[in-house]
C-alpha cells in the first residue's frame, strides 16, 4: 500500500509514520510537508531500510497535491498549523494551511479517486463547564472558540460535503489532546518538562483549572489505523482515552516526577477565549474494536519526561524560538 502522510515531520504525523513502518514494513510512505516552525528534520530519522520519502512542500500547491495524489492508494492528512496561541495572533495562516490546503487535498483526491482520512480535533465542539457531566459525541454541535478551531471547523465541514456532493470516500476522526515524543516544545506537556529540566518551575495558564483528556499519541495513531481500516466512509469517529486531568493536576504530577512540591509552579496571563474543558466519549472509535494501551498515564507521563531528557538536541532550539514568543506577552500574575 502506497499512503501519503500530510504533516508526516510534526508530532503526530511522525509518530504515525514510525509506528506505521514499524507495524506494517512493507508500506510505502510519502510525507508532503512544508517543514514550517513546527516540523523537524529528525523526526523522520532511523528509518533507513523502509521505502519512505520526504516532499518538502505546500498542501496548498494544487500541482504538487494532484500529482503525489494520483500516485498514491490513501491520504492520511495530519498537516494544520495546530497551536491555538498562534492563531490568535496570525489567523490567516490557518486559513490558508487548514481550510485551503484541506480543500485542495480534496479535489485531487476526488479526481484520482483516492480514499482519505482527514484528522481533526475535539475543538471543533467548543468547550464543556468543568461541572457538566455531557462528553463530546458525534452528535455535539460545533462551536469552535478559537480560530485555529474554526479552521479545523471549517475543514471538517468541507470533507462531508465533498463526501456527498463528489463521491470523496472519506472518515474523519476528532480526537482529544495528544502527548509522548516529537512534541513541539511549544505545547503545554513539553513546555513544562523542558522548563522543569531548566529547574524553572512550571508556568499555568489562568488558574489552570482547565480541563484537557490526554491521549498518548501512539493510542491515538492505532485509533487512526483502526478508522481505515474498518470505518464507513463518511463517517466520524471521535477518539479519547478517558484522561480527563486540570492543567493543575498535570503539572503537579510534572513537579512530583521532578522531586519537586505539586503545587510548585507560577500563575501566568491566561489565554484569551480559553477552553474550559474538553471530554470525548469515545463509543464511536471503541465500536470498531480499538481501545486504549496507554491507560496509566503517569507512566506515559514518566516516559514522556525521559524522552525530553535524552534529545536536548531536539528540542533546543525550537524551545528557544517559542519562549522568546511567550516572553513578548506573558506576564507572571
Ligand atoms: P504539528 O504542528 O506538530 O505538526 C503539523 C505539521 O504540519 C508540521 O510538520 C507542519 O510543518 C505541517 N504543515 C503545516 N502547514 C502545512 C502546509 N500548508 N503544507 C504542508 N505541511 C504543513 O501538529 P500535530 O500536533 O502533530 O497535529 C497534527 C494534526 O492533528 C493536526 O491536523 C491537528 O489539528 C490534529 N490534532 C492534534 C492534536 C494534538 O493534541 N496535538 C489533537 C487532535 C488533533
Ligand atoms: O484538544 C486537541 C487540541 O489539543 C489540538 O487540536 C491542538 O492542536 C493541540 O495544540 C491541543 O490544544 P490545547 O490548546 O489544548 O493545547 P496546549 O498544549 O496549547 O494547551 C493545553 C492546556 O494547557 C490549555 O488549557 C492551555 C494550558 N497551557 C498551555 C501552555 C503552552 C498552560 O497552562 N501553560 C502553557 O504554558
Amino acid at each position: 500500500m502506497r499512503i501519503l502522510v500530510t504533516g508526516g515531520a510534526g508530532f503526530i504525523g511522525s509518530n504515525f509514520v514510525h509506528r506505521t513502518l514499524a507495524r506494517r514494513p512493507e508500506t510505502r510512505i510519502t510525507v508532503l510537508d512544508k517543514m514550517t516552525y513546527a516540523a523537524n528534520p529528525d523526526n523522520l530519522a532511523g528509518l533507513g531500510g523502509f521505502d519512505v520519502e520526504l516532499v518538502e512542500g505546500d498542501i496548498c500547491d494544487t500541482a504538487l497535491v494532484d500529482r503525489l495524489v494520483r500516485e498514491t492508494d490513501l491520504v492520511v492528512h495530519f498537516a494544520a498549523e495546530s497551536h491555538n496561541d498562534k492563531s490568535l495572533r496570525d489567523p490567516m495562516s490557518f486559513v490558508r494551511s487548514n481550510v485551503e490546503g484541506t480543500v485542495a487535498l480534496l479535489d485531487a483526491a476526488v479526481a484520482h479517486d483516492v480514499r482519505l482520512h482527514h484528522i481533526s480535533t475535539d475543538e471543533v465542539f467548543g468547550d464543556l463547564a468543568l461541572d457538566d457531566p455531557a462528553k463530546f459525541t458525534p452528535e455535539t454541535p460545533y462551536a469552535p472558540s478559537s480560530p485555529y478551531s474554526a479552521s479545523k471547523a471549517a475543514s471538517d465541514h468541507f470533507v462531508r460535503a465533498y463526501v456527498r456532493s463528489k463521491g470523496l470516500r472519506a472518515t474523519i476522526s476528532n480526537c482529544s489532546n495528544n502527548y509522548g515524543p516529537r512534541q513541539h516544545p511549544e505545547k503545554f506537556i513539553p513546555r513544562q518538562i523542558i522548563n522543569l529540566l531548566h529547574g524553572q518551575a512550571p508556568r499555568v495558564y489562568g488558574t489552570g483549572e482547565n480541563v484537557r483528556d490526554w491521549i498518548h499519541v501512539d493510542d491515538h495513531n492505532d485509533a487512526v489505523w483502526a478508522v481505515i481500516e474498518r470505518g464507513e466512509i463518511g463517517a466520524t469517529y471521535l477518539i479519547g482515552a478517558d484522561g480527563e486531568r486540570s492543567n493543575l493536576q498535570v503539572v503537579g504530577d510534572l513537579n512530583e516526577i521532578f522531586g519537586r512540591g505539586r503545587g510548585d509552579f507560577v500563575h501566568v496571563t491566561d489565554r484569551p477565549g480559553h477552553d474550559r474543558r474538553y471530554a470525548i466519549d469515545a463509543a464511536s472509535i471503541r465500536s470498531l474494536g480499538w481501545e486504549p494501551r496507554h491507560a496509566d498515564f503517569a507512566a506515559g507521563l514518566r516516559a514522556t519526561v525521559d524522552w525530553y531528557r535524552e534529545h536536548p538536541r531536539w528540542w533546543e532550539r525550537a524551545r528557544e524560538a517559542a519562549e522568546e514568543i511567550y516572553r513578548a506577552s506573558e506576564r507572571e500574575l
